[in-house]
């Protein structure tokens, strides 16, 4: 029988989302059906045999709507397949630190979640879509604009998810 994947996601500024609908074009390219949904939708896990769940981060954390969704589900996510993604745009090297610093992100998640996979992707900062405040605060870390998302790794890791969904 076709298995059903959610992939859901929270997002500020959109760059998460558009990832999201690329990990889900990659999932269901492996047969399954897939749905792309926005975590503030709330999407129930009913009727799904796996669920991949995306936040952007910002001051550190994910977005508490996505942390809110993994505490009101986890029932469910403790009975099927689920794997984790994080789309920043500070830490994205390679060494220790960096690396540190980027599981920094999901330690709160810890308790709540035990993913078969986990991915982190270089997101995109696009100073026209952020609300003033926010844009006050990539001012005054001198933030640039840029778009640091490698598509052929999200579509890679989006095929690996699936390849674990199976
Ligand atoms: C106000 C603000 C705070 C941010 N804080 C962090 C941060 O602490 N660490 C990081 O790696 N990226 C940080 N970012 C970068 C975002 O995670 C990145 O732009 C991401 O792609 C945004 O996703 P979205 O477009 O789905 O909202 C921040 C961006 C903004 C605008």
């Amino acid at each position: 029988m076709t298995k059903h994947i959610l992939v859901t996601y929270a997002t500020r500024a959109g760059s998460t989302g558009e990832i999201a609908e690329s990990i889900g074009q990659s999932i269901a390219a492996h047969g399954f059906v897939v749905d792309v949904t926005p975590v503030r939708e709330k999407p129930t896990l009913e009727g799904y045999d796996g669920v991949v769940i995306g936040s952007a981060v910002r001051m550190g954390q994910w977005l508490p709507e996505a942390v809110e969704y993994l505490k009101a589900n986890q029932a469910a996510l403790k009975a099927m397949p689920a794997a984790i993604f994080t789309v920043h745009i500070l830490n994205l090297a390679d060494d220790q630190t960096s690396q540190d610093y980027r599981e920094g992100y999901i330690a709160p998640l810890k308790p709540l979640i035990q993913p078969v996979d986990t991915a982190f992707f270089g997101g995109k900062l696009d100073t026209k879509r952020l609300k003033f405040a926010e844009r006050l605060i990539t001012k005054l870390v001198k933030a640039v604009d840029s778009d640091n998302r490698d598509w052929d790794r999200i579509r890679g890791w989006g095929s690996g998810v699936a390849d674990k969904m199976e």
